[in-house]
């Protein structure tokens, strides 16, 4: 018996100290002191063993398997601690990443330089809700309902009378209502209209303008537009202005600046006309006056509405509308 497990411990001992990984540790282990390995096989037979040797050979037994399990478990250490010596841990001398540093977005930009010029100018903000009624939509600037003019824009509706709203327009209403002359305020908003291709997207944003005073010309009109085109593209662009037709004003203007691209000579983003359009304006309709409640006659002035995203197109040079929506970083950190 003392033989046996003299042989054993050499043998176990001697797999132990040979195992080079995890697997043949395990191996051992199992060979061994595994449920059917030989000492544990032993340490059942010492049951049918003669009453006078059984403890001798259970303890010398125990104390064997103890050994084994021992020195399995500090080989076992042993080669995870090489393993993980081995493995390419943290190198704390690499350069961090540098942190990625924010920026506005393009049209929130080119909206508050916009505001900025007419700040400048001793104008206001004033700011209303999208969601709009059709009266001050459409009723209150002079579009009734079954007018031709709300085919102009593709209107989504909440409810019968409920609209998103299809332009800041409804803010010269709104202010109007609340106050009376000298009015100079801007109105910069989202606007929403059912359309969408490479110029259109159903959301959009708008500036709106809109100055009321006593003898207020087309003059006037003509001096602030222009004022503002020059600073928000530079001082030598050219610019005219075309009569238009707004159902809110009369007379209607819409005003274009020479082609940012070609420089007037014609091409694909001009149609070939050498001109593009950057907003529509007018002399306020008596009719909205009247809407508003002020005595007829007494008061003069204009309004005017530019997309914020044409003008930062044309700024930019941009060529697809939608680049601003689509959240790709790598085009909105350019700006
Ligand atoms: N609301 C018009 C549109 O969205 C733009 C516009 C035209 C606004 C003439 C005005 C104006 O204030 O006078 O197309």
């Amino acid at each position: 018996m003392e033989k046996e497990l003299k042989q054993i411990r050499e043998e176990a001992l001697c797999a132990v100290n040979e195992a080079k990984d995890l697997e043949s540790l395990q191996n051992v282990s199992v060979k061994y002191i595994g449920r059917k390995g030989s000492l544990t096989l032993m340490l059942r037979n010492v049951a049918n063993l003669p009453a006078d040797q059984k403890p001798l050979a259970g303890k010398l037994t125990n104390i064997l398997k103890k050994e084994i399990e021992e020195a399995i478990e500090k080989a076992t250490e042993k080669i995870e601690a090489d393993i993980a010596r081995k493995a390419p841990g943290i190198d704390i001398t690499l350069p961090g990443r540098p942190a990625y540093q924010g920026n506005l977005h393009p049209i929130t930009k080119v909206t508050e330089e916009i505001c900025s010029i007419f700040l400048r100018l001793g104008f206001e903000i004033a700011e209303g809700p999208e969601v709009e009624s059709d009266y001050y939509n459409f009723e209150a600037l002079n579009i009734p309902k079954n007018h031709p003019a709300r085919d102009m824009q593709d209107t989504f509706y909440v409810s019968g009378d409920v609209v998103l709203r299809t332009h800041t327009s409804p803010m010269q209403a709104r202010v109007m209502e609340k106050s009376k002359p000298p009015i100079r305020i801007i109105a910069p908003g989202k606007v929403y209209r059912c359309d969408s291709d490479h110029t259109h997207t159903p959301m959009f944003n708008q500036v709106e303008g809109l100055l009321v005073d006593e003898n207020i010309s087309f003059s006037d009109l003509k001096g602030i537009l222009t004022i503002f085109v020059h600073q928000i593209f530079d001082k030598n662009v050219k610019l005219r202005f075309r009569p238009s037709f707004f159902p809110f004003t009369e007379p209607s203007a819409e005003v274009d600046i020479e082609c940012v691209m070609c420089r007037g000579k014609g091409c694909r983003v001009c149609s070939q006309t050498g001109w593009l359009e950057i907003l529509g304006s007018g002399m306020v309709h008596p009719y909205v006056f009247e809407k508003a409640g002020y005595e007829p006659g007494k008061y003069s002035g204009f309004a005017f509405g530019t997309g914020v995203e044409r003008i930062a197109m044309l700024k930019y040079g941009i060529d697809d509308l939608r680049k601003f929506y689509e959240n790709d970083i790598r085009f909105l950190g350019q700006f």
